[in-house]
């Protein structure tokens, strides 16, 4: 019948990840098995026509056109090898998934087996299943469940993914739960001669008691994720008078239904607000659709997935770098331009533009710097502009921070106007209701870290910033701007009280045409605020840099700090500590979105030649999972990350922090 071609097709369109292998730094070529498909064991093993093998029968629901197997105790063989499935793969993928939908009705208190992956006495990958437990042995190693889940005698799906450090277990798509998996990275596990077995983890031994109705294997780590819908979280808004929004568009039947796919349900299709994509219930696990069904050929591209990132290109810069800013002018091109401090021995202190120009950046322009701690590209009207923030030579002297406008038939940058600064650290700049505003970071006058940093605005009629409002700032090192459902909020990062770095940054909001105090929160050498969205959530990552004062009288590790992301509890109206990682020296949080993933970058500016944890990590969104480390780089010290895209290929840059050579990376995706 249709409906089954409908359903086949499905299972093998689905849009899931197709990493084989991720390697940080170096990745080789031959070892990387691209392009491995979502599959289905027991359609891969079991015949389609002609007659069942020993021991397997068929149960098939007439209704919903569905079927399920069931194994007898004796006889059971069914293998073949992973060749089938593994094209061209001297090891084993390092991140994967394992689905089935399974009725289990055990006999005796006995180990049964699902699937087996390996030779003859050795395990890749089994699955097995008791009265008590589930069990997932990766590498001859066991990480155990207990089976609370399929108790019942009833349908239930469950789900495995593996990755890097952990396997999360998924059952029926609402509980998860995870527990670390030890093991080298990347584990090269070798397949030498391995095959799949399926419902036994050896001929004639341990067959599963009961019916199992699909059991699929996705390469890709984060397929339960996707392959489930999301927790459907609370809608509470600022606004309260804002309706709340369903997750859950069933179409054809009002409210949200994620509960309604069970194993013999195919085919019913939900709109995944979340995700922002179809799904399909298959065999009770809701899959994405990306496809179009009736015509696979015509089928639009799929989003990409970063695999790795790899080195491009080094940018010499006068002196090491604090900050770099990405900007585009239209109809001329992408531009970098780097905060660069001083060289030694040299008199002037200067930073430098650079173009992309046939893929490589290359020198364009010098711009007069004094200590450039942090650049802003804007532009107003037609007219585009590059602010910078000077630290200058001395702490006790007023400073000027300088902004340069863009000559458009000069096409250079030529400077436009001052601004008296003290110590400046950063520039923000953004628009409420159409105007214009700049804000500074001062550090520190004197001795004292507590100054006024100024608010400007843009007037029309002068055609200059001109003071808004002074706010008091301590050891202020950042600000960020933010707007959430009408609201303005602009948030200082405070790194030193004179004491200590244990202080508190701030959180002001716009009322009255003032900014006012919104929220205050513990941070420890904070430097850089990071806001971002995910789907409605709203975040603020705080990188915290530096711990200093009488909380470690030590001095011991310094650098070693907590970082905070904050998520915003629209009904309480404060931001929420949602998730700390532990950092060293971080002063940069990069939120990226690639394709539909989202990641976040942390630099790590005192590289000193460490390993593992205090590697600059590369952080991904999986949901319920929160953020989780998926790359580690052995970059040069770094102090700023900033991405940007030319055509197709997606690239990362980052200032050095310690030495003249900054450094372009480059995305590579995953073949599809
Ligand atoms: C990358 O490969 C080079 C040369 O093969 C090797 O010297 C280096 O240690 C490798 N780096 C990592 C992080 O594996
Ligand atoms: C597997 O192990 C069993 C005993 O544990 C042994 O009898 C058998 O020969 C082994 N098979 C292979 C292929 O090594
Ligand atoms: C793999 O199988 C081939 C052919 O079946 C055999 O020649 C080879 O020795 C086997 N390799 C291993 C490592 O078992
Ligand atoms: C700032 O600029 C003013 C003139 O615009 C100048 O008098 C002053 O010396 C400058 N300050 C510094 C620290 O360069
Ligand atoms: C970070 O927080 C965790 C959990 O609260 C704690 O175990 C760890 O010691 C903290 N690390 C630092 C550097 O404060």
């Amino acid at each position: 019948m249709d409906l089954i071609l409908v359903l086949k097709k499905i299972l093998f369109l689905v849009n899931l990840n197709l990493i084989c292998k991720r390697v940080h730094g170096n990745i080789s070529s031959q070892t990387s098995c691209a392009g491995i498909l979502p599959a289905d064991l027991l359609e891969e093993s079991i015949p389609k026509y002609g007659f069942l093998p020993n021991g397997v029968s068929v149960l098939y629901d007439t209704n919903s056109h569905a079927h399920a197997y069931k194994f007898s105790r004796n006889n059971i063989d069914l293998q073949f090898p992973v060749s089938k499935v593994f094209k061209n793969c001297l090891y084993f993928p390092d991140e994967f998934s394992i689905f089935f939908v399974i009725k289990h009705e055990p006999l005796y208190d006995k180990k049964e087996c699902i699937l087996h992956i390996g030779q003859d006495n050795t395990t890749l990958v089994s699955i097995q299943l008791s009265r008590k437990y589930i069990v997932l042995t990766y590498n001859n190693r066991k990480v155990q469940y207990r089976n609370f889940a399929l108790k019942d005698k009833k349908w239930h799906s469950v789900g495995f993914s593996v990755s890097a450090s952990d396997i999360t277990m998924t059952t029926d798509c609402v509980n998860k739960r995870r527990k670390r998996l030890k093991r080298k990275w990347p584990s090269n596990l070798p397949l030498k001669n391995a095959t799949f077995q399926i419902a036994s983890c050896a001929p004639a031994r341990g067959v599963t008691l009961g019916h199992i109705k699909d059991l699929i294997f996705i390469p890709g780590a984060d397929a339960a994720v996707r392959a489930c819908p999301p927790k459907t979280p609370q809608h509470r808004h600022l606004d309260n008078r804002l309706p709340a929004v369903p997750d859950v568009y069933r179409i054809g039947s009002p409210g949200p239904r994620w509960d309604d796919c069970t194993w013999t349900d195919v085919g019913d299709i939900a709109y995944d607000l979340h995700a922002k994509s179809l799904k399909v219930c298959v065999n009770g696990i809701w899959q994405h659709v990306t496809v179009n069904i009736e015509a696979p050929t015509n089928a639009p591209e799929l989003p990409r997935r970063l695999d790795y990132i790899d080195y491009y290109q080094d940018i010499r810069t006068p002196g090491p770098s604090i900050d770099v800013e990405l900007f585009t002018i239209d109809g001329e091109g992408t531009f970098a331009v780097f905060a660069s401090s001083r060289p030694r021995k040299s008199k002037k202190d200067i930073s430098i533009v650079y173009k992309w120009r046939k893929k490589k950046f290359v020198f364009y322009q010098r711009l007069n710097t004094d200590a450039a701690q942090c650049w802003k590209f804007f532009a107003i009207d037609n007219n585009f502009f590059l602010a910078v923030a000077n630290y200058g030579k001395d702490s006790r002297v007023q400073g000027n921070s300088t902004i340069f406008k863009w000559h458009k038939r000069r096409k250079r940058f030529k400077e436009f106007q001052i601004i008296p600064t003290w110590t400046a650290r950063d520039f923000e700049h953004f628009v409420m209701n159409d105007k214009h505003y700049l804000a500074v970071a001062n550090h520190a006058k004197g001795s004292s870290q507590m100054v006024d940093s100024g608010i400007y605005i843009w007037s029309t009629k002068l055609r200059r910033f001109k003071l808004f409002q002074n706010i008091m700032t301590t050891g202020a090192y950042d600000w960020t701007y933010f707007s959430v459902n009408g609201y303005h909020f602009l948030a200082a990062a405070q790194a030193f009280d004179g004491f200590s770095t244990l202080t508190d940054s701030r959180i002001y909001v716009l009322q009255d045409k003032q900014f006012v105090l919104f929220q205050t929160m513990e941070t420890n050498g904070a430097t850089d605020l990071e806001y971002f969205q995910i789907g409605d959530s709203v975040f603020l990552a705080v990188a915290n840099a530096y711990n200093y004062g009488p909380q470690n009288i030590d001095k011991k590790q310094e650098y070693l700090t907590n970082s905070t992301i904050y998520k915003l509890d629209k009904g309480r109206r404060v931001f929420k500590t949602f998730q700390t990682i532990e950092t060293f020296s971080a002063v940069d949080w990069e939120f990226v979105t690639i394709g539909d993933e989202h990641f976040l970058i942390v630099s790590n500016a005192q590289n000193r030649a460490l390993e593992g944890d205090h590697l600059t990590s590369i952080y991904k969104w999986r949901g319920v999972e929160k953020f989780v480390r998926v790359h580690q780089m052995d970059v040069l010290p770094n102090t700023d990350w900033e991405v940007f895209t030319d055509k197709r290929d997606v690239y990362f840059v980052y200032s050095n922090a310690k030495g003249k050579t900054s450094q372009v990376l480059k995305a590579v995706f995953t073949p599809s």
